[in-house]
């Protein structure tokens, strides 16, 4: 059985917490090893962004996990799809936070100062994922996840 690709977008709800990025990543790595999951968490300034790979019932069972999780909500999928080849094999769960998403890389890869996740086509969120993976100077794959971001930076706006 071939693995499957899973992609999609949320917004932070009042009930996350800045800090609580750095217990997600612990206890997501540590079940994202356990299930053989590869993937990269993006945080935006609004947003949270998710590429997950992997078996189906291990994408499936995690995502019913994800999908509950209050500290997110509007979850909203950008595809899902069999692949043949991981493209996010280099960490269970890497992470980009939202201080790298500065006015000149949303320019370069947008077009636009800020990044809007549900103006992205899959195509254009994958290209997104893939380039914030390839840059390891913003992709960290360790347990020291520290966004620069204050709570009061949060606003929590539909578009
Ligand atoms: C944006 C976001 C992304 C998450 N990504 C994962 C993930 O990749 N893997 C995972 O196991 N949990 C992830 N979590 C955490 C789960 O929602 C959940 O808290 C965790 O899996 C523990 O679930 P349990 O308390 O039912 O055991 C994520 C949570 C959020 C808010």
């Amino acid at each position: 059985m071939k693995d499957i690709r899973f992609a999609y977008f949320s917004r932070p709800t009042d009930r996350f917490r800045c800090t609580d990025i750095e217990d997600i990543l612990a206890v997501a790595r540590d079940n994202n090893a356990r299930l053989n999951l590869t993937g990269l968490l993006v945080q935006t300034p609004h947003h949270f962004m998710q590429v997950l790979e992997g078996s189906r019932e291990a994408v499936s069972q995690t995502y019913a996990r994800i999908v509950n999780d209050p500290r997110h909500a509007d979850v909203t999928f950008y595809g899902i799809s069999e692949i043949d080849e991981r493209e996010f094999c280099d960490c269970h769960l890497a992470f980009v936070g939202a201080e790298a998403f500065t006015p000149d890389l949303c320019r370069r890869l947008f077009r636009m100062p800020r990044i809007i996740p549900s103006l992205l086509s899959d195509d254009a969120a994958m290209t997104l994922f893939r380039e914030l993976a390839a840059d390891k100077t913003l992709a960290e794959c360790s347990e020291e996840a520290i966004t620069g971001l204050r709570d009061e930076d949060f606003f929590e706006i539909s578009i």
